[in-house]
């Protein structure tokens, strides 16, 4: 199961990604994302959510997706991918709470698009892959298109290898012909860029012309630089959660690496275009405030 994966990443990333999933580091971060000690930024932000009575609105925003429609505006795009719609889904941490799976069914299942993608983070604890792939099982089923996936920094290998064979293939530094009304783009992907940074943007499309118009999965925004300098066309991605726990008018507390302009909605990077999901689950916390979860559907139109 695992030969095939190793191939397809090549010997230096793949060992790279099977030494830190091995390592004694790993095994602690695993730890604290199953399970948070009490004493822990997680555990106080959850004892404060609590102290202060905002857990219960925090809750209900958790479990209440929102589905925005966006659209990219695209010179030279192919007249026979005007409309071209694609379903995006990213952070489900699945396991975190077991009542996401069904919210998420019922909030994708009567939606109309031509193809699926997957941005990462879909289990929270780097051990609970059977019990993250049984709950994405019926998510699995709703989508009634084709679906592809890059892993997050949640995602280990045991998780892709076994979806992969439940029938979600992922994009590890490659990319897939996509036809629509006979005319080709290519969605290409990449591998974890944050935690295990086994990503290799050039890779993923290579082959493939400066002209192509080209969709590249990544589970964050921060590698649009390398994006913009490969031709990339646009980018999606997730990880930031939007924030997750913010302030009022959705103002993050904490944004991590991912530059202000792409923690979350749509941006640019000089030709590139991008946009970063807000994500449907959540992390550490089943809860999240002024930052609604997202299902999102993207509509492709030929710039004029
Ligand atoms: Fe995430």
């Amino acid at each position: 199961m695992y030969e095939t994966l190793s191939k397809r990443l090549g010997k230096k990333l793949w060992e790279q990604r099977q030494s830190i999933e091995s390592s004694k580091k790993h095994l602690e971060k695993n730890r604290i994302l199953a399970a948070p000690p009490p004493v822990h930024p997680y555990s106080i932000i959850k004892y404060i959510l609590r102290a202060t009575g905002l857990i219960y609105p925090a809750r209900r925003q958790f479990r209440a997706p929102i589905l925005e429609h966006n659209s990219f505006q695209i010179p030279g795009l192919p007249a026979q991918l005007n409309g071209f719609t694609i379903l995006h889904l990213t952070d489900l941490h699945i396991e975190l709470e077991h009542t996401l799976s069904p919210i998420i069914v019922k909030g994708i299942k009567d939606l109309a698009y031509d193809l699926c993608v997957i941005t990462g983070d879909i289990q929270h604890a780097y051990n609970a892959a059977d019990k993250a792939i049984n709950l994405l099982k019926p998510i699995l089923m709703a989508i009634n298109r084709p679906v592809y996936a890059v892993p997050g920094n949640h995602d280990s290998t045991e998780l892709i290898a076994k979806l992969e064979v439940e029938g979600l293939p992922f994009l590890l530094n490659e990319h897939i012909p996509i036809n629509h009304k006979g005319m080709n783009f290519h969605l290409c992907g990449i591998d974890d860029p944050i935690y295990f940074r086994t990503h290799d943007v050039k890779k993923a499309r290579q082959g493939l012309s400066s002209k192509e118009t080209t969709l590249l999965l990544s589970h964050a925004a921060t590698t649009a630089e390398e994006a913009n300098a490969a031709d990339y066309t646009l980018q999606l991605s997730g990880h930031t959660h939007g924030g997750q726990l913010c302030l009022p008018w959705g103002i993050p507390i904490l944004k991590g690496a991912t530059p202000r302009q792409r923690v979350k909605g749509t941006w640019n990077h000089q030709r590139l275009l991008g946009y970063t999901s807000r994500g449907i689950g959540a992390s550490h916390i089943p809860a999240r405030l002024f930052c609604p979860p997202e299902i999102t559907l993207h509509t492709l139109l030929k710039k004029s």
